[in-house]
């Protein structure tokens, strides 16, 4: 959620750092810090509000050393303060530390710290783990090998209970920084003699590509000319530097006012890299290399669960339908959160897959934790390469979209349905789709790209339609079948970065209660696709009609609506049934976004939100 950057090296650190932490904005948090060691002491400067109301604050200090640490808080314990936000101070002055996470035992440990002297300046967690690490400093010898530093957050951490990425600086130990993580997400950049560490690639991409992915239980010692890699219980780890193919113009937005823009239009780009090799050579079935799972074994699984939370669960919803649909193998989608303690009965051999973007949200993690203790096999459909998730399940599909640094999520989410439909076919094709029907829905996967193209061909015409509703305060989205689930994440990109009451519903239920919210005020966004129950979406039109409701038709070409059901339409093209959700996604991705920026929000960073949620 927050973001954690650390420097050392030859550069100005805090250049560096308030660099790396406008590319971590786009996590969500409410305040920002930096502290440096400088002058045999520590310079820090935080502030609540915008990295841009730190670099201001900034200007009454100098900064110049280079060696620091610096954070995005998105505050869990204690209110969003200039006192809160980090970098924290030991009241002995000797540590300082940024934090990512919980501290769940922070009270017991509190109680045991005031006892002993240590005062507290903030309503944290955070500060009280800072001064129990400078507590074991205070107690650990000094040594000659200069080990002390590292040695004493480890004993802290060996009491802490919960979650925590953290960088750990000291005056007394100039040059070095002291990483460490457990359940929140933390990479080393190894540059020449430099490094930084930071919560993700966005922030170090435009210093290096070589990486080092922290595991949980690892402490990292940094100093300007090495680092080493240690656990909890001080074994040595061989480090494994990794290469990260993203590019510096992946997380940078290229002429767009807003990376929700940009990655709405990068999306035929995207789908093509999700597809990019995986068709057999007949063309007539989906391969993947990362599924560490035969044919024999696929066979022997009768069902399938997917897990994943807000806009992944929208895809594992998707992905049940056409899994049922074309491989006719009982499915069932479940939030991440609500699965982990639900404690369902589980027969049979079903298969796991989790659904996540980033690779890191707490509660989908926690799913997958809990159906491999139960000794299931789980998979994940990811975007992010040495995620949590990606390391910590049996297999997988990565996405290859890129970063996607919009809060709300569009080329992920295009892109899971894009690899659901492929799974479903992966699985149809080892089951009873035939051959000849293998080759024609492979064609339809191959031609997505295009007719996202042209969807996104029409975005003025859909801007022009945005303007006209941007002042409505409640929205209903309504579709059947594959396209329900679509409705909801119309809904949710509304609600998100637009801050309007949207609901999804599927269309049938809404005579069921939603029915009651028509009238003139709260207009429907209705999807209407060729499809068997064609008659039966007009009639739920008409039901909408007939109370004064202003509707929003998103149909595919060749279908006749009847006169006066559609205040708005919006003709996508005709497809097949597999990509069909992803095409009908591309005009409520838009319409959300424009009438977002008319109303004048903050889209890439709406309030409350983050990217990646770390903290259940
Ligand atoms: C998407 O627009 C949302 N901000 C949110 O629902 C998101 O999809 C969810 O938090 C899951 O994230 P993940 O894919 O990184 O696991
Ligand atoms: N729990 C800490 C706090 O409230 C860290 C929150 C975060 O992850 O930003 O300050």
């Amino acid at each position: 959620m927050c973001g954690i950057v650390g420097y050392v090296g030859r550069q100005k650190a805090a250049t560096i750092l308030i660099e790396g932490l406008k590319r971590l904005e786009y996590r969500g948090y409410d305040s920002a810090g930096l502290a440096v060691l400088q002058n045999d002491g520590i310079e820090i400067a935080k502030k609540t509000g915008r990295v841009g109301n730190l670099v201001k604050e900034a200007k009454h200090h100098r900064f110049t050393g280079t060696t620091g640490i610096s954070h995005t808080r998105w505050a869990t314990h204690g209110g969003v303060t200039d006192a809160n936000a980090h970098p924290h101070l030991s009241s002995d002055g000797k540590i300082s530390l940024v934090h990512n996470g919980v501290i769940e035992n922070y009270v017991s440990i509190k109680k045991f710290l005031s006892a002993r002297g240590y005062t507290f300046s903030s309503e944290t967690d955070t500060e009280v783990l800072c001064n129990l690490i400078a507590y074991h400093y205070a107690k650990e010898p000094a040594d000659p090998d200069q080990s002390r530093f590292v040695t004493s957050v480890r004993q802290a951490l060996r009491h802490a209970e919960g979650t925590y990425g953290i960088a750990v600086i000291s005056p007394e130990a100039p040059g070095e920084i002291v990483a460490a993580r457990k359940g929140s997400p933390l990479i080393l950049g190894v540059g020449d003699n430099e490094f930084i560490v930071a919560s993700d690639v966005a922030a170090l991409i435009s210093h290096t590509q070589n990486v080092v992915y922290l595991k949980d239980g690892e402490v990292v010692h940094l100093t300007p000319k090495d680092f080493s890699i240690t656990t909890l219980d001080q074994e040595d780890v061989e480090a494994v530097v990794d290469r990260v193919t993203w590019t510096v113009d992946a997380a940078e937005l290229n002429g767009h006012p807003h990376f929700m823009e940009k990655e709405i239009f990068e999306q035929p780009a995207a789908l093509e890299n999700s597809m990019r090799g995986r068709f057999s050579e007949d063309g007539s079935t989906a391969k993947f290399g990362g599924l560490n799972l035969g044919p024999v074994e696929f066979r022997q699984i009768d069902r399938f669960v997917f897990l994943g939370c807000g806009t992944a669960w929208h895809a594992c919803l998707v992905a049940e339908h056409l899994l049922e649909r074309f491989a006719r193998v009982p499915v069932e989608a479940d939030y991440a959160s609500e699965f982990r303690y639900r404690n369902s009965p589980l027969s049979g051999n079903p298969l796991f897959f989790v659904i996540s973007q980033s690779g890191e949200t707490i509660d989908t993690l926690g799913a997958l934790r809990e159906a491999k203790r139960k000794g299931y096999k789980v998979l994940a459909i990811n975007n992010t390469v040495g995620s949590t998730i990606a390391r910590e399940t049996d297999g997988g599909i990565y996405q290859h979209v890129g970063p996607e640094i919009g809060v709300a999520s569009t080329k992920a989410f295009t892109s899971q349905l894009l690899v659901g439909a492929m799974l479903a076919l992966h699985v149809a094709r080892m089951r009873d789709m035939s051959f000849a029907d293998g080759v024609e829905y492979v064609n339809a996967l191959k031609g997505v790209p295009d007719l996202v193209r042209r969807v996104l061909e029409q975005a003025p015409r859909i801007k022009e339609i945005a303007l006209r509703y941007a002042h409505y305060s409640d929205f209903l989205f309504l579709g059947r079948l594959s396209l329900f689930p679509i409705a909801l994440e119309g809904a949710l990109k509304l609600k998100e970065i637009s801050y309007i009451h949207a609901e999804g519903y599927p269309a049938a239920e809404m005579k069921h209660g939603p029915i009651a919210l028509i009238s003139e005020k709260c207009p429907s966004v209705f999807f209407v696709p060729k499809s068997e129950i064609f008659n039966k979406l007009v009639s739920s039109i008409q039901e909408i009609k007939a109370r004064n409701g202003k509707t929003i038709v998103i149909t595919t070409e060749g279908c006749e609506l009847p006169p006066g059901v559609a205040d708005e339409i919006i003709t996508i093209p005709d497809c097949h049934e597999a990509v069909l959700p992803i095409v009908a996604t591309i005009p409520v991705q838009l319409l959300s976004y424009y009438i977002a920026v008319a109303r004048g929000c903050d889209v890439d960073k709406p309030r409350n939100l983050a990217k990646s949620v770390t903290v259940e």
